[in-house]
């Protein structure tokens, strides 16, 4: 890209004599250099009408292209294959864009152009083609044409510009007054002057063939003929009549309006290139109601969702496409859309944790509001958010099933769902937090003949991946008395064989380990 700009900054330069080496042409030559007044910019539409950066990368299978001539010296650009599909890249319509083709060209050859009498035959193939390491003056390119001025060159053949020795030898030249007859073409660098015909060579010209860091001048006498490619019945007037440029890409068009559609509204084609018309669009269908036409319209919300907005604006050049993306809403999404999806992975909670909150990536623009109850959070966000839970859940023990109170609403732009209550419970196992003491019910202690170890069933078992629980009951000594792994339910001790006194019950579950003294007593 940087190379891109590199060569569209040389052309913006030498076609306006703004090139740092002007001061490089000879005294002589002074009196008759000129700036031609052309400028030029990346296209910003493409010829459906959609912005564009003006660049077209097409990967080829061609390592080298070929330049093929016909009998005549002009290109047979079916066989050499740039300009065409499969090795190469169709031209935009050459009354509105100056095609520039980029790519490895064979045969030592930095360039090529169309001439503008081209136009009525061959406008498909109308345009510049330049060597990649000729092109730019940045980046991939190769001493000596490594100032961009092989694309000078050829947009000088692109305006009708002939070499400066004309291209028959002695009794030709170039139709061009104020630049000297010359025998031929100059290469390398040489220094001022040099002469042929009787007269000093103007080869520091672009259109001669000395180096790039050589070249600094283009004649008024060229500069009147570049230029009568562009007025009223020149080849190139329709870059003038359909000026793409300063209606579309330096005064772009926009539209005006809301970004959220809760009600009728009005939106607005601002910067309509003069003499166009617009017409417009709405998707998905059946979202809007659209009423009226011309450069304001009024739309009415049916549907809720994103909505995209549409103008085609029909000018001299081509169509346009301009586009403005905004929500629309009927009303308050109902709550029966408001789930638990928005949360991180369970509907359990532990003590101390954090839980995420994930918006709906489908709704971007939803807000949400998230409430627990009692007040002592809430909290409004577009994007992902965390709850810490720590603050309310009540010091051990805790209830067995504990909703957390957690209430949502969701914005949708327009307007507010009613509260919808999301209901969370205490996590049985909860990773790191020693244990679910509420898991389990141990009874009775002191137990005279037999212990109860079971699930306290108020509460919630996760689902699925259950391991059961373990069991282990130890004396004061750390001998293991009694061991059971993997219980669902419950499991009774007997305990009559053992002497009174105070022994230890492990239970572990998950993660959690619970230790509890059990007192046998008879
Ligand atoms: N058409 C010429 C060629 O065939 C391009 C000359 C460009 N000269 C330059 N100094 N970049 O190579
Ligand atoms: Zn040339
Ligand atoms: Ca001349």
């Amino acid at each position: 890209m940087r190379q891109i700009q590199s060569q569209i900054d040389v052309l913006n330069e030498d076609f306006r004599r703004l090139n740092a080496d002007a001061s490089n042409t000879p005294t002589a030559f002074e009196g008759v250099a000129a700036d031609p007044e052309i400028e030029f910019l990346l296209a910003c539409v493409d010829p459906n009408g959609n912005a564009t950066d003006g660049i077209v990368r097409v990967q080829t299978t061609e390592g080298i292209f070929t330049r093929v001539e016909n009998p005549d010296g002009t290109t047979d650009e079916e066989a050499t294959g740039i300009k065409f599909a499969p090795t190469g890249s169709p031209a935009w319509p050459a009354d509105r864009y100056l095609n520039i083709w980029v790519c490895n060209l064979g045969n030592n050859l930095l360039g090529y152009a169309q001439f503008p009498d081209m136009m009525v035959t061959q406008p498909e193939t109308d345009g510049v083609v330049v060597h990649t390491t000729a092109f730019g003056r940045i980046g991939n390119v190769s001493a000596p044409f490594d100032q961009g001025r092989t694309a000078t060159h050829e947009v000088g053949h692109w305006l009708n510009l002939w070499h400066v020795w004309g291209e028959g030898g002695r009794e030709s030249d170039d139709f061009v007054d104020d630049t000297p007859n010359q025998f031929g073409p100059t290469f390398d660098c040489p220094s001022f002057p040099q002469t042929s015909c009787s007269s000093n060579d103007m080869f520091m010209n672009y259109m001669d063939y000395t180096d790039d860091g050589c070249m600094n001048i283009f004649t008024q006498g060229q500069t009147d003929r570049m230029r009568a490619m562009f007025a009223l019945g020149g080849i190139r007037e329709s870059f003038v009549t359909c000026d793409l440029i300063a209606n579309v890409c330096q005064t772009p068009p926009t539209i005006s309006g809301p970004d959220y559609l809760c009600s009728t509204n009005t939106f607005t084609l601002q910067n309509a290139p003069d003499g166009s018309t617009v017409s417009w669009s709405a998707s998905p269908a059946g979202m809007v109601g659209i009423s009226g036409s011309g450069n304001s319209v009024n739309l009415t919300p049916q549907g809720n969702g994103q909505v995209t907005l549409t103008a085609t604006i029909t000018t001299e050049c081509g169509d346009v496409e301009v586009q403005k993306a905004f929500v629309t809403a009927t009303g308050p999404i109902p709550t029966s859309a408001i789930s638990l999806e928005p949360f991180e992975s369970s509907p359990y909670v532990c003590p101390d944790q954090t839980f995420g909150f994930h918006p709906d990536p489908n709704e971007p623009w939803y807000q949400y509001e998230v409430q627990v109850v009692n007040g002592h959070y809430t909290k409004v966000s577009h994007g992902y958010f965390w709850i810490h839970f720590n603050n309310y859940i009540p010091s051990p023990p805790y209830p067995p099933v504990y909703d957390a109170g957690v209430s949502a609403r969701i914005h949708n732009g327009c307007s507010w769902s009613d509260w919808k209550p999301v209901s969370m419970y205490t996590e049985p196992s909860c990773p790191g937090g020693g244990g679910c003491e509420l898991c389990f019910l141990t009874f009775p202690n002191p137990a005279d003949e037999e212990l109860q170890v079971q699930w306290n069933p108020q509460v919630k078992r996760t689902a699925g991946d259950d391991p059961g629980f373990d069991v282990q009951f130890y004396d004061q000594r750390g001998k293991i008395l009694f061991s059971q792994s993997g219980i669902s339910e419950k499991i009774s001790l007997d305990t009559r064989k053992f002497k009174n006194g105070f022994y230890y019950l492990h239970i572990r579950y998950k993660e959690g380990l619970i230790r509890r003294q059990i007192r046998v007593e008879r």
